[in-house]
């Protein structure tokens, strides 16, 4: 399987900030996804690290200044810029910013950059206060007008001990900055994807709620997997211990009422909505306004059906209101296909994806997944084991296939 990364040629350059030292996680993770990653540094950059971290994460040579002045350098410079799918410059220090802005090519990197006709991304780094300087942010200005994308920079806690604006973005957000770039004319480009992920908490008092075992892995793994595909993300999501993908449009949602009123709003006449959430049937009839306390004794709870989402969603009758593709998910524990067809009718779905949940290496909390999808012309597909990442894949897959052309 293939993640977006795959055989990609990404060009990493790192200018003389502190936070260089995490350009080399960005370079690790991305090497692991399967990009080819070939690093330049400046010659401020190689104060801080040194080509050899770059060369051990990457596997390939780390370009310095050194290689500017050498036998190949007049094909180097124009031949990175001319190869790359993408050129990533993290950390980026206002110095370098301010010689993109006006065209000054005086090192490898900047040469490279001037040459490169792929997206260029920036991640600035660097004090607040240089930040803020009218003079950067005119330099970004005209960066941005020219089509270069900034990513960040972030607020904290800067090197100097001040807090503020300036930080460079952790590697994990830079790499959901990546996959929006090099995911823009994806197979779903132009196409509205609501996903709902998470299991629902139905209150029984101020502090106490009902849910599920739901982590939200496989809706947030749904979400990046159609962001990575080009389409516009609307993630509707019960609370979960994960971050949001960048680029996602983000709804909190707690109860399931909640939930349904979200999803209504927001996949009206949408291209799909893939409803993975784990959303509870029942729901206490009433939530106690106090804090229950152990000496008025045991409890009784009585509950309530709460709303279907799924039903209400895919069996209104306006066309104008129903996503066009409605897929929904199926936990069992026993007769998998015969239940989970059962529901792909009577919830009028187009797709199910049913996965048993009585599996260790499938369903709630894990990483990995092993689905069937059955469709609404009575196909079936089994997938064997796999990351809910490529589960995720192949369904987008799937659906992309089902739409009709737009
Ligand atoms: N679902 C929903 N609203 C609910 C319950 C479930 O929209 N109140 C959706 C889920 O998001 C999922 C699908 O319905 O996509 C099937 O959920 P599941 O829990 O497997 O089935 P249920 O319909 O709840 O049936 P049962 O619990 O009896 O198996």
């Amino acid at each position: 399987m293939s993640s977006i990364f795959t055989s990609k040629h990404i060009l990493l350059g790192i200018t003389g900030s502190i936070a260089a030292y995490k350009a080399a996680e960005l370079a690790s993770r991305l090497t692991q996804e399967g990009a080819q990653v070939d690093v330049i540094l400046t010659p401020a950059a190689e104060r801080f690290v040194a080509p050899l971290t770059f060369q051990s994460v990457t596997g390939r040579k780390a370009f310095t200044e050194a290689e500017l002045w050498g036998g190949e350098a007049h094909v180097l410079h124009v031949g990175l810029g001319h190869s790359a799918d993408l050129l990533v410059i993290a950390p980026c220090t206002a110095n370098t910013i301010a010689r993109l802005a006006h065209g000054i090519a005086d090192d490898l990197l900047t040469i490279t950059a001037l040459a490169a006709r792929c997206p260029i991304i920036i991640a600035p780094a660097m004090d607040v206060g240089m930040y803020t300087h009218p003079a950067t942010q005119e330099n970004i200005r005209l960066l941005n007008e020219r089509g270069l994308h900034f990513a960040g920079p972030g607020e904290g806690r800067m090197a100097s001990g001040l807090t503020g604006k300036g930080r460079m973005l952790e590697p994990a957000e830079l790499l959901g900055h990546m996959r929006l770039i090099l995911g823009k004319n994806g197979k779903l480009a132009g196409r509205k994807v609501v996903v709902t992920a998470g299991g629902t908490q139905e209150p029984i008092d101020p502090v106490r709620v009902i849910t599920n075992r739901s982590s939200g892995k496989q809706g947030y793994a749904l979400a990046q997997a159609a962001l990575d595909a080009g389409a516009q993300v609307t993630l509707i999501t019960a609370p979960t211990a994960l971050s949001a993908p960048v680029g996602a449009r983000l709804i909190e949602v707690r109860t399931a009422a909640e939930m349904l009123e979200a999803v209504l709003a927001e996949s009206a006449g949408v291209d799909a909505l893939l409803m993975a959430a784990a959303v509870a049937d029942f729901r206490p009839k009433k939530a106690a306004e106090n804090k229950l306390k152990k000496q008025d004794g045991i409890l009784q709870i009585e509950l309530e059906a709460a709303p279907d989402i799924l039903e209400t969603v895919a069996g209104q009758k306006s066309r104008k209101n129903r996503p066009c593709l409605v897929v929904g998910f199926a936990a069992e524990s026993r007769d998998l296909v015969k239940n989970a067809s059962a529901k792909l009718s009577s919830k009028k779905l187009d797709m199910i994806v049913a996965n048993d949940i009585t599996a260790p290496d499938s369903g709630f909390a894990v990483n990995t997944n092993r689905v069937t999808l059955l469709f609404k012309d009575a196909k079936v597909e089994s997938l064997p084991l796999m990351s809910k990442a490529e589960v995720a894949e192949v369904i987008l897959e799937r659906v992309a296939g089902m739409l009709p052309k737009a």
